[in-house]
């Protein structure tokens, strides 16, 4: 293997995050404007420049590999794309293959995407109501998410759920939602909304829920114990002692976590991202199609970790929306 990735502030990055589309079958409030323009589609990568593009990552010591969007299952044929980054597990190089998703065509591909050597999913769910889940995903309903999870807990896949922490919306169903997790067998992490792109008339100043209130309400019922176990994200665990439940806080506004980074993102376009708060990105497709060797987008590659900066600076404090990003959430994946 060649030397590691190591960025300026001397963190390894061995966490590759990947969208492979920019395009989604929801349009969450906190994530999208209703109407959205999405890329052309020869502007995307294709599935083997993907495949190209995480080998590389590999190569260069990426042990964990999420694949994202927009929703990553409705790229055309994305199957083909986990069955070849197989290898990789199988070769041991990568430690984990996973992804993230809004869990809509779970129930077609769960068992495939265990074929492939994927154990894990996080999905995304805020709420249990099935209204308040259409209002949430204007394009969204709720069975097909909850079928999707339960196709994935039948086809042996551990789940995360994902739920965005939003004020005057489902704050009310906190211990729902953490009782139905538990119930369940799933984890549930929960997330501090972040100023990500336009979302339309909507407000984050109106839809933040920090998450040191969160906590506090469910300290209300509960005893939790901090755990020191990471799962190589950002979460930050707690353990429920009368469950036994584990529920993690990703809380990029009320506490930063940008000191433990060790992950990058790319685009479907071939961008790379190495923070997801800051503007600053390179281009990787340009050096990926200039040959059929690797070096230059190796070169390419440690230049852009060469710029990866300390941390986000989003910032709610003075009841403005301070460290705003133009892209939205579904550009890199989050
Ligand atoms: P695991 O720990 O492997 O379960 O996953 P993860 O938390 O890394 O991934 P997931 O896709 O579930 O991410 C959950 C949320 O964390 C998403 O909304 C991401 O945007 C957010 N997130 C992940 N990495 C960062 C980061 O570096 N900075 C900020 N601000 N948010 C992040
Ligand atoms: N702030 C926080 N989380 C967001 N997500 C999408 N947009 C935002 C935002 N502005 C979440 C999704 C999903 C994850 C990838 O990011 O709900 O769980
Ligand atoms: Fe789609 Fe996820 Fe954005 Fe919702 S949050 S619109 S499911 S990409």
């Amino acid at each position: 293997m060649s030397a590691p990735l190591i960025d300026p502030f001397q963190r390894a990055i061995r966490y590759l995050r990947v969208s492979v589309t920019d395009r989604c079958d929801f349009r969450c409030v906190y994530c999208m404007s209703e109407e959205m323009t999405f890329l052309p589609k020869k502007e995307l990568l294709s599935l083997e420049e993907l495949d190209r593009m995480c080998s590389a990552f590999i190569r260069l010591g990426v042990e964990k590999l999420r694949i994202t969007g927009g929703e990553p299952l409705v790229r055309r044929d994305i199957m083909t794309f986990f069955r070849g980054m197989r290898r990789h597990l199988d070769s041991g190089a990568l430690k984990e293959l996973t992804l993230t998703t809004n869990g809509s065509q779970l129930s077609r591909f769960a068992a495939e995407l265990y074929d492939c050597g994927v154990r894990r999913v996080n999905v995304s769910l805020d709420t249990l109501d099935g209204a308040k889940f259409a209002k949430i995903t204007r394009w969204g309903r709720l069975h097909q998410v909850i079928d999707g999870i339960e196709a994935a807990k039948a086809a042996g896949l551990k789940v995360k759920i994902n739920a965005v922490a939003l004020k005057g919306v489902n704050d009310s169903e906190l211990f729902d939602l953490v009782d139905w997790a538990g119930a369940e067998g799933h984890d549930m992490t929960f997330i501090e909304v972040m100023p990500m792109g336009d979302i339309g008339n909507e407000d984050r100043l109106d839809q933040y829920w920090p998450l040191t209130d969160l906590r506090a309400q469910l300290a209300t019922r509960y005893t939790l114990t901090d755990l020191a176990e990471r799962s190589g994200g950002p979460a930050r665990y707690v353990r429920i002692e009368q469950t036994g439940q584990k529920i993690g806080f990703i809380t990029p506004l009320s506490h930063n976590f940008c000191e433990s980074c060790n992950r990058v993102r790319i685009t479907c376009t071939g961008e790379i991202y190495t923070c997801l708060g800051q503007e600053g990105h390179s281009d990787l497709r340009g050096p990926l199609r200039a040959a059929d060797d690797d070096a230059a987008l190796e070169t390419a590659i440690r230049a852009a970790i060469g710029l990866k900066p300390k941390g986000h600076d989003f910032d709610y404090s003075r009841q403005i929306v301070g460290g705003k990003m133009s892209r939205h959430m579904s550009h890199t994946g989050g």
